[in-house]
């Protein structure tokens, strides 16, 4: 069946809308993404999978998706809004999950003031966290994916962090995994 714009409209299309793949993340320090990186190279060695990048390792607070970039502002406003305390706490164990074949490092019990910082930011952007299709929000920066299940979960020593800011970050998806570029960082004061 013909179209208006079969019928002659000149207008032309509309620009797809750009969208970009967003989430907000606590970053580790250097020394604890070397750490982390260590074991994850350890892990890989009996696991098999794909070593996540030391540069990359993160803790999602908020995964967005793909967002339209006219929502950019408004995203760093509500950001910009959320007032929550610096913290500290220790990675401590580490996690397999059968279903997406990924090794983590976290936490052997709740830490309240990350579950807070994404509660908090999730009111801040009036959405429910992450729960595209995942379980309850549990904290984890990903060592390895498509990794068999680690003989054991033992992380050794624990690693202590020292949270002051939260990060939006935008993943750039290569062939060669995930790139991450800083979108913007807000102070835990
Ligand atoms: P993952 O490491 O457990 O895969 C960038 O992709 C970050 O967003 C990663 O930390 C990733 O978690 C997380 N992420 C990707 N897709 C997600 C989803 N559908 N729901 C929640 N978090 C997601």
């Amino acid at each position: 069946m013909p179209t208006d714009r079969d019928a002659g409209d000149t207008t032309p299309p509309a620009p797809q809308e750009t969208t970009r793949r967003l989430f907000f993340a606590l970053w580790p320090s250097e020394r604890i993404a070397t750490q982390l990186f260590a074991a994850a190279t350890r892990l890989a060695r009996t696991s098999g999978g794909r070593v996540m990048r030391a540069e990359s390792l993160h803790l999602t607070l908020n995964f967005l998706g793909n967002v339209p970039e006219r929502e950019l502002p408004w995203i760093c406003r509500a950001a910009a809004g959320v007032r929550a305390p610096a913290f500290r706490f220790a990675l401590n164990t580490l996690g397999y999950w059968r279903h997406n074949r990924i090794v983590w490092a976290g936490c052997s019990a709740p830490v309240p003031a990350v579950a807070d910082l994404a509660t908090a930011l999730a009111a801040a952007l009036r959405n429910d966290g992450q729960t595209d299709g995942r379980a309850a929000f549990t904290p984890h920066l990903t060592l390895l994916r498509k990794a068999a299940a680690p003989a054991d979960l033992d992380l050794g020593r624990p690693l202590h962090w020292e949270v002051h800011e939260f990060l939006l970050v935008e993943s750039l998806l290569t062939g060669k995994g995930a790139r991450y570029e800083i979108i913007g960082r807000w102070p835990l004061v």
